[in-house]
């Protein structure tokens, strides 16, 4: 049976995203490189807070929801998903009005058919415009920024955000919005899905590369419906959206840092790109 999964976000990316998502599902020819070990002791040094063996059983839960190849399916049996993006160059509040229009209709559409949707970006203006679009909705996954994390915080809560509380701050946002799965994407990615918070510290680069988010979007959008599939019994009673939302961000963070230690200041989101399918099996699949 294929569900389609659906991520909603700006322009340029969307086709970085598509590249994403068609690099991540061939990771199959997985290839070589450092034992995990290796990532998690950077991740480890990081963030001394969490134990290598957490990481560690992190990371098993997100090898749990993948799928095993198999030469039997056939195209789309892996689920399908719909990308609706706007233009980059010019986001003003009239290309704004127009793109509403169309993402109510579309996100709509989703929540009648039961569809995972994945929300960045503009979508997330939206969703700061109209909460209520989403409010309660347990099969979308929303990847705010800084900046759009604190629109949407002002738009949903009463008082504001407490700046020295992030986890604190993305599990209040989760709760207000009816646990909604929420990725607040920065130096580290704090996820919760208004029961419980994780965080996805793995050492990236300090690059940040237009596009990243694409790349984030794109895997989420994957794992989030690979995770649906395989269901709670697999994910030890974590929420199936908040292992996979882990595993997006586990595995943009290590496509960024292995683009950025070949390319240094000159790396891309192609780069990047180039990066999943090593970046996967190295993480997920050793
Ligand atoms: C969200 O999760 C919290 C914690 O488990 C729970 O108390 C609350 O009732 C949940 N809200 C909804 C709308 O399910």
């Amino acid at each position: 049976m294929a569900v389609p999964g659906m991520a909603t976000g700006a322009g340029v990316g969307a086709a970085v995203a598509c590249a994403a998502v068609v690099a991540l599902l061939s990771a199959v020819l997985a290839l070589y490189g450092p034992p995990l070990d290796a990532v998690l002791e950077r991740a480890f040094s990081l963030n001394k807070a969490r134990s290598i063996k957490d990481m560690k059983n992190t990371f098993q839960l997100v090898r749990n929801i993948i799928p095993p190849l198999t030469t039997k399916k056939h195209k789309g049996q892996d689920g399908r998903i719909g990308i609706v993006g706007g233009c980059q160059e010019y986001t003003g509040a009239p290309y704004f009005a127009a793109i509403s229009a169309l993402k109510v209709g579309i996100l709509e559409a989703s929540k009648a058919r039961d569809v995972p949707v994945v929300i960045d970006a503009d979508g997330l203006w939206l969703i700061a415009e109209q909460p209520a679009l989403i409010q309660g909705y347990q099969k979308a996954v929303l990847t705010p920024n800084h900046a759009e994390f604190r629109r949407l915080s002002e738009a949903v809560l009463r008082d504001p955000m407490d700046s020295s509380d992030p986890h604190g701050a993305v599990l209040r946002l989760s709760q207000a919005l009816g646990n909604v799965t929420v990725v607040r994407k920065g130096e580290r990615d704090v996820i919760s899905d208004g029961r419980q918070v994780l965080e996805c510290s793995q050492e990236g680069s300090s690059r940040r590369c237009g596009g990243q988010g694409d790349l984030l979007s794109g895997s989420l959008g994957v794992l989030v419906h690979w995770a649906l599939l395989a269901g709670p019994e697999k994910t030890d009673g974590f929420s199936p959206l908040l292992v996979a939302a882990f595993g997006a961000c586990s595995l943009t963070r290590q496509c960024s840092h292995q683009a950025f230690q070949k390319h240094g200041r000159s790396t891309t989101t192609t780069d990047m790109v180039a990066e999943v399918g090593p970046a996967f099996a190295r993480l997920f699949e050793s």
